[in-house]
């Protein structure tokens, strides 16, 4: 099978890379990727020399190239990961992320549609069913809760998941969709919570948290991702949407302290900053659907995932302080330098869980669920 990869120079993609090229290899993988800011070849160089990888640097919007391209490879599967990912980013500037996130899904689908791709998959986010309230932990994104976004990012990534379920119903372009929470783990580039802590706590330098930091999201380690877009790509119903989590959601603040305690700083690192705009509160997925038609779970607990990716910050500093050091360094000036810190009191409700323990996380009840107050 040849399976084209966009995105792959970017965290996500390039833990699927990795990932492919280990579990089949007898498989083919092109990685097209842009190489933005997000996108780092250092981070590929262990499979340059498979022959049976290729990479070639492209815009997924290029529509000459990327139809040649698919001329050239006839591949049999596409693999959408290609995507400006940062909410933060969507924020300070929307066009970019309506350009690359929903033209260029366009442009792949109708590459995919002209050169008879078996099939099209494209990595969504949970994002795109906007938020959940903290105070109703019986609340879940399933594959049918509405959509109702609210940033520019989460927006475009909706807009593009319509766009596929479009193409599949108009033109029978054998698509599937998945919508993860979020991921953490090797490569993840250090403006995202997780990787940030983690460089800035090694510096000594201040954790901004975003206002009160209760703010909750649903990890996932980035190779139980992997294995799961495997999964619905093997195994998966053309048509579909599937929910990608791991019933693992922890307050930012928890994860912060954790990385604190872990890497033996002081909690007096964290600074409370002014909140992000329109900042979603809660994000908790439902994976009934992937688990029963496919048998998928998740593997790594994030105890054991957290310890793994600390430890790869630690013993790969070439990595991320090689991006630190270039235009990176305007950009969190540009985001951070403004933001005024709030009071430095500790959060009300913030009580610090045990960061040994794997957090409990309330699991859907059918019985308690009801349909979500949105939509
Ligand atoms: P990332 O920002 O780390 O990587 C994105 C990659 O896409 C980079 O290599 C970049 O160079 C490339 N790219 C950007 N614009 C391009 C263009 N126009 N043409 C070709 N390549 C381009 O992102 P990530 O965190 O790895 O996310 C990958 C995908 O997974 C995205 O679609 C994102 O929406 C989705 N997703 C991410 C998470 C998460 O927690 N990170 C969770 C769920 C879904
Ligand atoms: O849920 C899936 C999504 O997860 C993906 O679709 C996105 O591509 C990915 O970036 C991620 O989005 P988030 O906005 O949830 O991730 P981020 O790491 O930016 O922020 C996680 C939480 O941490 C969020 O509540 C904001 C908060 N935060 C973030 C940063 C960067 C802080 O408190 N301080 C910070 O400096």
């Amino acid at each position: 099978m040849t399976i084209i990869v966009t995105g792959g120079a970017g965290f996500i993609g390039s833990n699927f890379i990795y990932y492919m090229l280990d579990a089949h290899p007898e498989d083919r993988v092109i990685c097209v990727d842009k190489l933005t800011y997000a996108g780092n070849l250092s981070t590929l160089k262990d499979v340059m020399d498979n022959p049976n990888f290729r990479f070639v640097k492209a815009d997924i919007c290029d529509r000459e190239a990327i139809y040649q391209l698919f001329a050239e490879e006839k591949p049999d599967v596409v693999v959408n990961f290609a995507a400006e990912s940062h909410v933060d980013r969507s924020i300070l500037n929307p066009e970019v992320f309506l350009q690359t996130n929903v033209i260029g899904t366009a442009t792949l689908m109708d590459a995919s549609r002209k050169f008879g791709v078996k099939r099209y998959h494209q990595v969504s986010t949970d994002e795109v069913y906007g938020d959940l309230p903290l105070d109703r932990p019986d609340l879940f994104f399933t594959e049918t809760t509405p959509i109702h976004t609210s940033s520019p990012y989460s927006s475009s990534k909706a807009g593009a998941d319509l766009l596929v379920l479009a193409y599949h119903r108009t033109y029978g372009l054998p698509v599937t969709i998945s919508r993860c929470s979020n991921n953490y783990g090797p490569y993840h580039f250090p403006e995202k919570l997780i990787p940030l802590m983690i460089t800035k706590a090694l510096a000594d330098e201040p954790l901004p948290v975003y206002g009160e930091g209760i703010n909750v999201r649903d990890w996932l380690y980035v190779e139980d991702h992997c294995k799961a877009i495997d999964l619905i790509l093997r195994n998966g119903r053309v048509g579909e949407v599937y929910n990608i989590g791991g019933h693992n959601e922890m307050r930012n603040i928890d994860i912060v302290k954790m990385i604190c305690k872990a890497l033996g700083k002081p909690e007096s690192l964290i600074k409370y900053v002014e909140d992000r705009k329109g900042h979603d509160m809660r994000y908790a997925i439902d994976p009934t659907k992937i688990h029963s038609e496919l048998g998928w779970l998740p593997e790594t607990k994030f105890v054991d995932g957290i310890r793994k990716t600390i430890d790869w910050y630690l013993t790969h500093r070439e990595w991320w302080e090689e991006i630190l050091s270039g235009e990176y360094q305007a950009y969190y000036e540009k985001m951070y330098g403004a933001r005024e810190e709030l009071k430095p009191e500790a959060p009300k409700s913030d009580e610090t869980k045990n960061p040994d323990e794997t957090p409990e996380t309330p699991k859907p009840d059918d019985s308690k669920r009801e349909p979500l107050p949105i939509g």
